[in-house]
């Protein structure tokens, strides 16, 4: 994991979420829930009073954070696993559902953007993962599945993407949208199926980046003036996953301080 110079905030606030009508007790299950918008978003997800799923690769990092989420008082259990293999995938739902009902899914992990791994092996680490993951989790919960959030990207979805990533990146994340499309118009809303847009966040993948004075100017041109806090991309998660969205189903939402906009 890297480390951010001193002088660079990191975090933003980390809101309660209670008030967004979830059920105390149920489970979210959070891909990549070791890092960055992922833990962010586990962290979240706790404050609601659900319980976390923490889904991750590296299972070291899930586990810190269902440490700091029992810390909050909350319930979490760490799951090491590859979402891009079937079989580990289908362990990864076993041990989930014996944590609680899971009505709630955030497909989070996925491959960095300048991965040089061939084309066709990225796409299916980060599209094809999705799919996976979601359909052995709609053929355990059925009709019970509320809602689901798919991280997209602003690259693919509203622009190229420049020119550090690989092509793979806003392929698969265009991919991601209208997958998130077709499960929205598909099951009659049984679940929910939106999907959130990041644009330029500050996260153990991407501070790097942010320190290359060229990046840094062009995160200057982001309307609210500044990269954006996984915590403030976790609430816009929370929100779409919740009751309290109970009619928003299809959308895809860009959660990128206006960049673009701009
Ligand atoms: N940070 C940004 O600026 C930004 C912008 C647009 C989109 N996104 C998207 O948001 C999501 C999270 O990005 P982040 O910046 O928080 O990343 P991050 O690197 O901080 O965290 C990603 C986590 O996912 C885990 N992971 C990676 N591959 C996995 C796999 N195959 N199976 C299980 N876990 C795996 C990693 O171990 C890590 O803990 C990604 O889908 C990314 O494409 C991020």
């Amino acid at each position: 994991m890297s480390e951010a110079k001193e002088d660079v905030q990191l975090h933003g606030p980390l809101y309660d979420m209670r008030a967004l009508g979830f059920e105390a007790g149920q489970v979210v299950t959070v891909t990549g829930a070791g890092s960055g918008i992922g833990k962010a978003t586990a962290l979240a997800a706790a404050t609601s009073g659900l319980g976390v799923a923490a889904w991750d690769i590296n299972g070291d990092a899930a586990q810190i954070t269902a440490d700091e989420i029992a810390g909050l008082g909350g319930k979490a259990l760490a799951i090491t696993v590859d979402v891009a293999d079937p079989e580990g995938v289908a362990r990864a739902w076993d041990a989930s559902l014996a944590l609680g009902e899971c009505p709630y899914l955030v497909n989070n992990a996925g491959p960095p953007s300048n991965d040089e791994a061939p084309f066709l092996t990225n796409l299916e680490r980060a599209l094809g993962s999705v799919e996976l993951v979601t359909s052995q989790w709609l053929a355990r919960v059925g009709d019970r599945a509320d809602s689901l959030v798919n991280l997209a990207s602003v690259a693919g979805n509203f622009q190229g993407g420049g020119k550090t990533i690989q092509a793979f990146y806003p392929a698969a994340k265009t991919g991601i949208t209208g997958y998130t499309r077709y499960l929205a118009s598909k099951y009659d809303g049984k679940p929910r199926a939106n999907a959130v847009a990041p644009g330029m966040t500050l996260t153990p993948r991407t501070v790097p980046f942010m320190q290359n004075p060229a990046i840094a100017e062009n995160a200057r041109s982001i309307p609210v003036g500044r990269p954006g806090y996984p915590e403030e991309l976790a609430a816009a998660i929370l929100f779409l996953l919740s009751p309290a969205a109970s009619y928003i189903n299809g959308v895809l939402l860009p959660v990128d301080g206006g960049w673009v906009v701009a």
